[in-house]
């Protein structure tokens, strides 16, 4: 039997990497989607997958040309479309709305377009967030609860929801969407909450920091384990019927929770080095989010392996290890 084919946008980022370790693992054949600086500068860009880059083969496009993304569809022609790329980073929609919307909507309905014109029995998949819920008016949120994001970034997510739903209904193609909260790994950008406290935790305890700028400790967030998420993904592509599915741990915590407990892993009391940068909040706060995964239980048969204390104790035993061996990374402290 040939082998399936698979087409990860956003390969070279913490989702796309497990998720191109766990295709190749069920032998898939994985191409991704890399922007062109990406390939003239590998050591750097392909941090996550350099150990995987002689299994897969890399194509050059970007979001924001449709040939570069038509042409990428009609060489590869997959059976499966991850589409994962995206201008992620929520606080940077605030600084720059205009990119996030271009980059996270056009992209999204650029290859929905290819697809249906090139590929139509190709399964597609959208990263869909939890940001879209935004001010959500209920907690836990399902998959019935109304959206209502509170930046460019969940605006963005909601029309590439609303593109694929409507690419499914309208033209009969098997397009479905992960609605998926927080989740996190050694390979997190260190400009997501997470990371930076996990860093800053194992900096701080080697002596090369002294500090962490954090900005609403209070936000509680439903935070799992990338790795048990691109899972997930796979799974909602091999249901006979496509769909939408929340993804999600249930459990809820604070950014002070994440904060205490990375640090008490080093044997340190987060309160002698956290402090409030008010730069650092957002215009639009999304206070809290839990999802309900029960759907995605109850038809994929997913539910999360990794509990959050181990989680944070992952990251943290990574963190330690790269500082201790490795010159630092770049540190973005303006809006990270
Ligand atoms: N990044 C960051 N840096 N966040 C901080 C900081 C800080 O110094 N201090 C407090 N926070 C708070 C934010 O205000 C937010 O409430 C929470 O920590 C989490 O922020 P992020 O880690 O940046 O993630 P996010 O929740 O905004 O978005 C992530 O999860 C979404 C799924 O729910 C991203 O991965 C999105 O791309 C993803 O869709």
């Amino acid at each position: 039997m040939s082998r399936r084919v698979a087409l990860i946008t956003g390969i070279t980022g913490q989702d796309g990497s497990y998720l191109a370790e766990f295709l190749l693992e069920k032998g898939y054949r994985v191409h991704g989607l890399v922007r062109r600086v990406a390939l003239e500068d590998p050591e750097h860009h392909f941090q996550r997958i350099n150990h995987i880059v002689e299994d897969i083969e890399l194509h050059s496009g970007s979001l924001e040309s449709f040939a570069s993304l038509y042409r990428v569809m009609r060489s590869v022609q997959p059976d499966e479309c991850y589409h994962l790329a995206a201008q992620s980073f929520v606080s940077y929609s605030f600084e720059d709305e205009f990119s996030t919307l271009n980059i996270n909507i056009n992209g999204t309905h650029y290859l929905l377009a290819a697809t249906h014109d090139l590929n139509p029995c190709c399964r597609f998949y959208f990263a869909g967030s939890s940001e879209m819920f935004g001010r959500a008016c209920e907690v836990p949120q399902n998959e019935n609860t109304r959206f209502h994001p509170r930046s460019a970034y969940g605006i963005s997510k909601v029309a590439g929801f609303e593109l694929t739903r409507n690419y499914r209904e309208a033209y009969g193609i098997y397009a479905s969407s992960g609605i998926l909260y927080n989740h996190e790994s050694p390979r997190r950008g260190y400009e997501f909450v997470s990371r930076k406290i996990t860093s800053h935790a194992a900096r701080i305890k080697l002596g090369l920091a002294d500090r962490l700028p954090l900005g609403n400790l209070d936000a509680k967030r439903d935070w799992g384990h990338a790795r048990d998420y691109v899972k997930a993904m796979w799974m909602i592509l091999q249901q006979p019927e496509p769909g939408d599915y929340v993804v999600a741990t249930g459990k809820m915590h604070s950014v002070a929770e994440f904060a205490e407990l990375a640090f008490s892993h080093v044997g340190l009391n987060h309160r002698d080095f956290v402090t409030i940068d008010t730069k650092l909040f957002r215009p639009a706060e999304v206070d809290i989010l839990q999802g309900d995964a029960s759907l995605a239980k109850e038809v994929l048969g997913w539910s999360p392996e990794v509990a959050f204390e181990d989680l944070v104790r992952e990251m943290v035993e990574a963190d330690l290890r790269v500082h201790a061996t490795a010159a630092p990374p770049c540190f973005q402290e303006s809006r990270a």
